[in-house]
């Protein structure tokens, strides 16, 4: 597994980028970074390599994965994009925002990726790591979040090669991932556009564009993009949600210093002392996996504000205190 260290981990560069190109067009697995989380990556046109994505993460089940796309050109080869999804892909791509609609007749994204779906899920990732990985491959990339399936999202690579490293060709380390939570999924598959996960571009903006309410609530409770289990995002400590204060034995997750104002025993980890919902987002997965790597058995988490990127942070919040 070549020159670097044994787990296949190269920093950024034009080298990575032509060495997790080559690797996969061959049908082999890069980790690579994009501005939401890491992604773990596989030539989504190959049946036979996007296997290896579900082999490697542990997944259950078959789940549709997104595909990742250069531009809105390389999209509308793969699905049929009305009107109202090529609005949203102009104002908001490149960038985390996932769209969901009807596969083009004669698109490439193989049917194991699509899970044997009509639909196709494609984003047009910003990170230039990520937008030179897609153009050295040369065909669109699937990927999900590169973790085991089950633990958070990765946003950094170390937290890729804790997770799944031995089983990826290549980790490409960019560095943390700044925003911190997944895409925004938006389909496009019935009269009205559906969200079918809040994310890190806030439906605010997305409704603005295109002038009219989303549908979905979004939360845990609605319904989901499949695949979406409530416990998904599943840290080992057992959370307590919306709370005002720490009890004994409980470390804190805050925001905005509103647990640690109150005082208590116990360690406290805070979001966005500021109380900025983009900077809670991007710590948030981090968060979570120091509390568990510190031992944390219990944790009082803060109320987090519901508009704006807090959507997204509390259904994270919510999967990730869900029964498991
Ligand atoms: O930010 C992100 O979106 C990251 C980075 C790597 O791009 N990726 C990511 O992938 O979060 P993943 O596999 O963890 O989540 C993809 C979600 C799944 O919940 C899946 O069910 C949904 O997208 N999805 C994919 N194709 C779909 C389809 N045709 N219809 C409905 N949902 C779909
Ligand atoms: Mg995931």
């Amino acid at each position: 597994r070549g020159e670097d260290d044994a787990a296949g981990r190269a920093p950024a560069g034009e080298e990575a980028i032509e060495r997790g190109g080559r690797i996969l067009r061959e049908g082999g697995l890069v980790a690579f970074p994009t501005e939401t989380v890491y992604g773990l990556g596989a030539d989504a046109t190959s049946a036979a390599a996007v296997a290896k994505i579900y082999a490697a993460k542990g997944r259950p089940s078959f789940n549709p994965l997104i595909a990742h796309v250069a531009d809105i050109d390389a999209a509308r080869r793969e699905a049929e994009l009305s009107p109202a999804a090529l609005r949203l892909a102009e104002a908001f791509w490149p960038g985390p925002l996932t769209l969901v609609a009807p596969r083009a007749a004669g698109g490439s994204v193989c049917e194991l990726a699509r899970a044997g779906l009509e639909s196709v899920a494609l984003r047009a990732p910003s990170a230039p790591v990520a937008r030179a990985l897609i153009l050295a491959a040369g065909r669109p990339i699937a990927a999900p979040s590169a973790n085991r399936s089950g633990h958070v999202s990765p946003v950094t690579a170390a937290h890729v090669l804790g997770d799944i490293g031995p089983r990826v060709d290549l980790v490409i380390d960019g560095g943390r991932a700044d925003k911190g939570v997944e895409s925004t999924i938006v389909a496009f598959l019935g009269a009205r556009p559906r969200l079918l996960r809040p994310g890190a571009l806030a439906r605010e903006a997305l409704e603005q564009v295109l002038g009219a309410p989303l549908e979905g609530e979004g939360g845990a409770a609605a319904v989901v993009a499949p695949g979406m289990t409530a416990s998904h995002y599943a840290p080992m400590a057992r959370l307590r949600l919306e709370a005002e204060e720490l009890r004994a034995g409980e470390a804190g997750l805050d925001f905005g210093g509103r647990l640690a104002e109150r005082g208590g025993e116990g360690p406290i980890l805070d979001l966005s002392p500021s109380a900025d919902l983009a900077e809670a987002a991007a710590n948030l997965f981090l968060y979570l996996r120091e509390l568990d790597a510190g031992g944390a058995r219990a944790v009082a988490v803060a109320p987090i504000p519901a508009h704006g990127l807090g959507e997204a942070i509390n259904d994270r919040l919510r999967r990730a205190a869900a029964p498991k």
